[in-house]
């Protein structure tokens, strides 16, 4: 498999007439995984939602998994990455089980699969969900849910078929301190794993930055303000640079940093 996960230079992304990215060079190598932080608006989604292959830049080179972007089927590579985002997750149907919606995972469909469930994809849809502990709600409708239990099935979706990039956007959102703690933990292992998939996680909150996430892209108005690792990406500078006020990045005793922010 290809040493390069990700290989982006995007010179812009103009969205509704206003430029929404700039000049983001960024490169994710096998082995690595990575966290996205920045302020509201600063263009974290739009950057997964290119890298997943549901928006392309209106100009630079996206290489994916080896894919380039405009020589490639983006369809196929949908189905290569898998993907948790609130803006998608809210299309699944609420009266779909959980099994089925794990198991579209294997099609990148929102919803019932066209060709249907095979019985293979079903069992690896049960393998998925036991993996994340979640064993137990294989047959409850997706809309009786938790919040918390409802992630879980759609890390499931994002698992199923064993992807080599795996993309977060918030994954804790909604999330109770507990149910956040178990999330992070089952990401620990998953990534411990010979084949684990590279991680990408978007997030607002340092402290949901598992120690097994080593480096961070910081954003901010669609600019890259740091990347590399994350003991130097993700600095007291840097945070005050991407949020516009006075912010210090605090270790907190467990291999994670938490923020502390003073206004003026
Ligand atoms: N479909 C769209 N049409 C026009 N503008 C858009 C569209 N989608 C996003 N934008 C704009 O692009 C910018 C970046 O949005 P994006 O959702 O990528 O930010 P974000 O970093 O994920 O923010 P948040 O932390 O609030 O989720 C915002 O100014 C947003 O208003
Ligand atoms: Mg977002």
């Amino acid at each position: 498999m290809a040493e390069v996960i990700l290989d982006l230079a995007i010179e812009s992304l103009v969205r509704g007439g206003q430029q929404v990215l700039r000049d983001i060079r960024w490169t994710v190598r096998r082995g690595e995984h990575w966290a996205i932080v920045g302020p509201n608006g600063a263009g974290k989604t739009s950057l997964l939602q290119i890298l997943a292959g549901y928006l392309w830049p209106s100009r630079g080179s996206v290489v994916v998994l080896g894919a380039r972007f405009g020589e490639t089927d983006l369809r196929a590579l949908r189905k290569a990455i898998g993907v948790v985002s609130s803006a998608l997750d809210a299309l699944q149907p609420v009266d779909l089980d959980a099994a089925t919606v794990v198991a579209s995972g294997f099609e990148a469909s929102i919803g019932m699969p066209w060709n249907g469930v095979t019985s293979e994809q079903r069992a690896a849809a049960d393998r998925a969900l036991s993996a994340v502990g979640a064993a137990q709600l294989a047959s409850r409708e997706l809309g009786t849910l938790s919040q918390g239990e409802r992630q879980r099935v759609l890390i499931a979706r994002a698992l199923v078929h064993e992807p080599a990039l795996i993309v977060l956007d918030e994954p804790c959102a909604g999330l109770d301190p507990v149910a956040r703690e178990r999330l992070l933990a089952d990401l620990a292992v998953l990534a411990a794993h010979r084949s684990a998939p590279a991680v990408v996680l978007v997030t607002h909150h340092l402290e949901e930055i598992p120690p097994f996430v080593g480096h961070a892209l910081v954003l901010a108005e669609g600019r890259r303000i740091a990347s590399g690792p994350t003991a130097l990406a993700l600095t007291s500078a840097t945070m005050t640079e991407a949020f516009g006020v006075t912010c210090d990045v605090r270790p907190d005793g467990r291999g994670r940093r938490f923020l502390v922010v003073r206004l003026p």
